[in-house]
Order: structure tokens, then C-alpha cells, then sequence
């Protein structure tokens, strides 16, 4: 049975308080639209219908790279308005499942379970069980437990307002039906508006069955209105992120305590202590152990990796095997450190390769650098790499010692084996297996006498 999804994502989400369309605030560092349309994926429809509206051209300029088709509705008249501004751009599949933009968490497996529930003929609704259910429309049944209508909160008699079971919205419908049914909407209640859920009292006059779903936890059915609830339900995003990389055999200090916003995969027997923020594109291997208050953002990091705390990485594309960084290093964008590299504290590497084995331990910048294997770089080491202008590359063979409180003046290359005398500046290159330094000769002047103050 072939199937489309039409998300409706046209409220001005005015509860928000915000210049951003609604659906463009973020869950886990991903757009709550995104959040739905990969879930909609999954379910391989024939295609996907997103209905905009109000300040709407952002929405579809920020995600532009979402395989949808967008359908404008340009008043806002309600649920049913919404879905009937797709009807004319629907491929005729036999069956229609409508999300909300603003539903960010539902997952495969419920709306899976869903779709076994309807077919070409009828309605599945996926409902939800609340002690709280003020605002939601309500499922009403009759004696027999059947369906018989949906009754939105602003409408309901206080009979029906103590239904707890309501309507999530999200629900799957028969398409070769529903242009029948939208058409014969009223918007005669509280809104004025042309709601989805009066199809359901429709339906039922027609001899068409409903069936309702309740989902197992009612959290994945919840809609952003406000920031309460983004707050709310990026926690329990958060969660369930915690849950699957624990499932993957990965030790969490405090589940409570990492955020992954973006997708992040994480070997077996990682350990990870805690306020650790995982972002963007995020590969570790196996056996790493991450300290606490780390901050790692599309970074590809290799197995039995040590990060220890503090440590900031971004766009990183190779740490190698074995490495050992931090506590307080800084890894920008452009680096790739090769296996057993060690960078220290207060270390920042930017566009550099560093070689094999090579130590660079303590407060130094390394920028535009090609490091080859084995060097040793001593404390506050500088790679002066930018004129005020352009910058420069420094080059630097294997084996390498480069004493403390150095400056490489870029462009400029040390040679294979060649040692660097502490305090150096460096402005010429320093050839191979040499001793190379630039030092002021030390005085002592003789019975010198320190200035006092006057009494
Ligand atoms: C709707 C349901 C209600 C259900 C609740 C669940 C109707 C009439 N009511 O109420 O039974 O309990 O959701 O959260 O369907 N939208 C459009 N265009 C419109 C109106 C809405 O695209 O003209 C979109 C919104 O962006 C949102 C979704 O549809 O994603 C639901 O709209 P909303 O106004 O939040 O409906 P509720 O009053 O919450
Ligand atoms: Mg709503």
C-alpha cells in the first residue's frame, strides 16, 4: 500500500516570542522540521508534503536540503484548510499520514505500529492518555469503545473536557476519501476554522472505522508551543540519545549530563565523564575516554583516544589512534594529529599535520604547520604564521627538538633531526641535524645596585 506524508508546519508558533518560524528551532542541534521529515523518511512514503505559511520562505531557505515538496497555504484557517492545500499535489498513493512540524519526537516504531492500524479504507489515529489534557481536542467514544468524534478543547461541553484520551493529531487517512470529507468541512466552532478532526465524525457517518492507537509514552506526541516545551522535550531528546549510546556499549559518568546535537557515533568501551557536548559530525572509536567539560564538534577520532578535560575540538578531521589531548587544548579546524600524538595544556593547533608520536605539550600555538613524526616542542612555542595579512606555513621534519619559548617566524623549515635552542626566534630555516638558536648574549654587571624608594 503506497503511502504520502503531508507535515503541516504553517502556525505562526506565536507562543515562541521569537523573529524564527517555530519549526526552525532546534532539538539536539537539528531543526525540529528535520526532525520530522527523518522520521517520515523512514517510513519510505512516495513523497513528502510540507505545508508553510507564515513567514514561511525562511523555512524553506534554511532547508533547502530537505528532499520535500513544499506547498504554500497562504491563510491560516485551520488543520483541515492545511491538508487541503496539499490535496492537488498528492500523487494519488492510497494512503495519507499527516505529522506536525511541531512533533518532533514521535518515532519510527510508533508510527510504524500506525500504519498497520489503517489501511485504504479507513482512519487511524494515533491518541494519547493524559492526567493533564487540557487544550487537546478530545477522542470521544461511544459505548461500544468505537470512535465517534474528536472534539477540540474550546468546543467541548464540561462532559467532555473530563475525557483524558486526546487526539495527538497525527493520524492516517484514505486518500481516495478525503478530498470528499475536507471539502464538506464547516469552520462553524470557537476558531472559526476548518479543522482535520471533524473528518472523523464524517467518517464514522460514512461507515468508516476508526481505530485509535494510544501511545505507549505520551512525551513522543508532545508539540512545541513555547520555550517550556522545547526546553522540556530536548531533555527528553537528550535522554533517549544517552539510552542508545549506553545500548552501544558506551560508559556514561551521568547520562544526564552529555548533549549530542547532531549524529554522533561512539565505539564500545568509550567512556565519557561528564558535560561533555558532542556536535555536528562526530565519529570516536573504540576504547577513547573523554574527560569532563569537553566540547567536540565534527571531529573523526580514531580508537583508544585520551581526551582529558576541558579540551575543545572543532572540525578536527583525523585525531589518530592513541592520542592524548588536554586538559585545556584547543584543536581548530584543519588538524589531523597522527597516532600517539600528545598535546598539552593550554595548547592551541590550528591547520596543522602533526606527525606520529610528536609531543607538544605545554602553552604553545601551532598554526599552518606540517609536523613530521617524533619532534618534541617545548613549552610556549610559537608558530608566528600571520603578518597582518597573509599567512605563512611552517615546515618542521622528523625528530625534531624545539626548545622552550620559541617563535618560528613563518615561512620558514627546520630540518629532520635539527635542535632549536630554548628562547629562539627563528627566521631563517634551520638545517638538518643542527643545534640552531638566536640568543642575546647574558651580562652580569657587577655591583649593581637596585633603586629604593625614598623613606
Ligand atoms: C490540534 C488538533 C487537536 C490536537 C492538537 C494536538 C485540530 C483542529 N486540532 O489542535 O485536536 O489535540 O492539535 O497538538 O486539528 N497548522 C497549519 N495550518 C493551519 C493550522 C495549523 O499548518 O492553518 C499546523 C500547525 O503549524 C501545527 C499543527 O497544524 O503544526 C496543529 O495546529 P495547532 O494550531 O497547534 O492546533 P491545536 O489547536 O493545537
Ligand atoms: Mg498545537
Amino acid at each position: 500500500m503506497s503511502l504520502e506524508v503531508v507535515i503541516l508546519a504553517a502556525g505562526a508558533g506565536k507562543r515562541m516570542r521569537s523573529g524564527l518560524p517555530k519549526v526552525l528551532h532546534e532539538i539536539g542541534g537539528c531543526s525540529l522540521l528535520t526532525h520530522v521529515v527523518r522520521t517520515a523518511e523512514t517510513l519510505s512514503p512516495k513523497r513528502i508534503h510540507v505545508v508553510y505559511g507564515h513567514g514561511g520562505d525562511i523555512v524553506r531557505e534554511r532547508l533547502s536540503a530537505l528532499d520535500v515538496h513544499w506547498v504554500e497555504q497562504r491563510e491560516r484557517l485551520g488543520t483541515g484548510h492545511a491538508v487541503q492545500q496539499a490535496l492537488p499535489h498528492l500523487e494519488g498513493g492510497d494512503r495519507i499520514l499527516v505529522l506536525y512540524g511541531d512533533v518532533p519526537l514521535l518515532t519510527t516504531e510508533t508510527l510504524t505500529h500506525l500504519l498497520k492500524r489503517g489501511d485504504s479504507d479507513n482512519i487511524a489515529i494515533l491518541t494519547a492518555v493524559l492526567d493533564e489534557p487540557h487544550g487537546y481536542g478530545r477522542i470521544l467514544r461511544d459505548d461500544a469503545a468505537s470512535v465517534t468524534a474528536i472534539v477540540e478543547h474550546r468546543d467541548a461541553t464540561p462532559e467532555q473536557l473530563e475525557v483524558k484520551e486526546i487526539n495527538s493529531g497525527i493520524m492516517v487517512l484514505p486518500s481516495g476519501r478525503l478530498a470528499g470529507w475536507l471539502n464538506a468541512l464547516g469552520n462553524d466552532n470557537d476558531q472559526q476554522e476548518y479543522y482535520l478532526t471533524d473528518v472523523v465524525e464524517m467518517a464514522v457517518a460514512d461507515g468508516v472505522q476508526v481505530t485509535p492507537v494510544v501511545v505507549d509514552e505520551s512525551i513522543e506526541v508532545m508539540g512545541v508551543n513555547d520555550r517550556h516545551q522545547l526546553a522540556t522535550l530536548e531533555r527528553y531528546y537528550q535522554y533517549r540519545e544517552a539510552c542508545r549510546l549506553m545500548r552501544e556499549g558506551v560508559t556514561l559518568r551521568d547520562p544526564a549530563r552529555i548533549d549530542v546535537r547532531g549524529d554522533v557515533t561512539i565505539g564500545e568501551d568509550c567512556e565519557i565523564d561528564v558535560d561533555v557536548v558532542l556536535e555536528g559530525n562526530v565519529r570516536i572509536g573504540r576504547g577513547c575516554s573523554i574527560g569532563p567539560f569537553c566540547h567536540i564538534k565534527n571531529a573523526v577520532i580514531a580508537d583508544n583516544v585520551v581526551i582529558r578535560s576541558h579540551t575543545v575540538i572543532e572540525d578536527a578531521e583525523e585525531i589518530g589512534q592513541g592520542a592524548i589531548i588536554g586538559p585545556y587544548a584547543r584543536i581548530r579546524p584543519g588538524t589531523r594529529l597522527a597516532p600517539e600524538v600528545h598535546v598539552g595544556n593550554f595548547v592551541e593547533i590550528k591547520k596543522s599535520d602533526i606527525g606520529r608520536g610528536s609531543k607538544v605539550n605545554h602553552l604553545s600555538y601551532i598554526g599552518d604547520t606540517d609536523m613530521g613524526a617524533k619532534v618534541n616542542v617545548g613549552a610556549g612555542t610559537i608558530t608566528c604564521n600571520y603578518d597582518g595579512a597573509n599567512k605563512f606555513r611552517t615546515t618542521i621534519g622528523n625528530d625534531v627538538f624545539i626548545g622552550s619559548d620559541t617563535q618560528l617566524v613563518a615561512p620558514v623549515k627546520v630540518g629532520d633531526g635539527a635542535t632549536i635552542g630554548a628562547g629562539s626566534t627563528i627566521t631563517r630555516d634551520a638545517p638538518e641535524g643542527e643545534l640552531t638558536l638566536s640568543r642575546v648574549p647574558q651580562k652580569t654587571r657587577p655591583g649593581w645596585q637596585r633603586p629604593k624608594k625614598k623613606s
